[in-house]
């Protein structure tokens, strides 16, 4: 496979996985390809659905899945979440900055843990948290948001394409190497917009979990995404 695969990738959302037989969803999409899992965890407070926590991530772990788990915390408060998600082994803690007012010392705790950090804007937050140097500083990711955080299967925000650019702007300029993550609605029709637009990373729930065949659907979305890299390199060279 092309280098581009590597660099870019499809985490599954399993908020849209068929909860009775989680292993053998999670098995399937990491033979087709997954590269690391999505795993959204909704309090019935900060967003109006109620999902998953740490004990899941523990079974998981116990069977035996030791690919990369994201954590997506739509919650608060947030800090005692966090320490449990570390405890079990989660490889990114991903948080809207609302949900806080210890952005900075919730990143240090995440990172002194060797986690990966990450901070998710929805569609209304500003961006201004990414002025703050320390917070560009700490981060890996950022998760821009293109649905309302909240449920799976909702349509994709077309004004979230203009957030990925500016980001991908603010990060270039910065020289950090962090990461554009999105999440929210994304599917083959519009994942090469997705690509082309910045994003690294690709949260994907129903487009995966609700088709017939993962591989396909997911070896088909995977092709756009390194033809819309390729067409920016070609962009950039001319
Ligand atoms: C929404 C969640 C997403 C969601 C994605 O609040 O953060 O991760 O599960 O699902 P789709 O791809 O169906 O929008
Ligand atoms: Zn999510």
């Amino acid at each position: 496979m092309s280098k581009i695969e590597h660099k870019y990738y499809i985490s599954p959302s399993i908020l849209a996985a068929n909860f009775t037989i989680l292993g053998k969803e999670i098995q399937q999409v990491i033979s087709a390809g997954a590269k690391s899992i999505h795993f959204d965890v909704m309090d019935n407070h900060y967003v109006p659905n109620l999902s998953i926590g740490p004990i899941v991530l523990r079974s998981l772990r116990k069977s035996g899945f030791e690919i990369p788990i994201d954590i997506h915390l739509m919650a608060k408060p947030i800090d005692k979440l966090v320490c449990s998600f570390i405890k079990e082994k989660s490889n990114c803690i991903i948080f809207h900055p609302e949900s806080t007012n210890k952005i900075e010392h919730i990143l240090n705790k995440i990172k002194e843990n060797n986690c990966k950090t990450g901070l998710a804007f929805s569609l209304s937050t500003s961006l201004k948290y990414l002025e703050n140097n320390y917070i560009l500083k700490n981060l890996d990711t950022v998760l821009i948001m293109s649905v309302n955080p909240g449920f799976f299967g909702q349509k994709f925000q077309i004004k979230a394409i203009n957030r990925i650019r500016k980001i991908r702007k603010l990060i270039n300029n910065s020289g950090y190497k962090i990461l554009i993550s999105v999440d929210g609605g994304i599917n083959a029709n519009n994942i090469y917009k997705i690509a082309y637009s910045g994003a690294d990373i690709f949260v994907i729930g129903s487009a995966i979990f609700h088709q017939n065949h993962y591989f396909e659907t997911i070896k088909e979305m995977q092709l756009k995404i390194i033809r819309a890299k390729s067409d920016i390199l070609s962009k950039n060279k001319n």
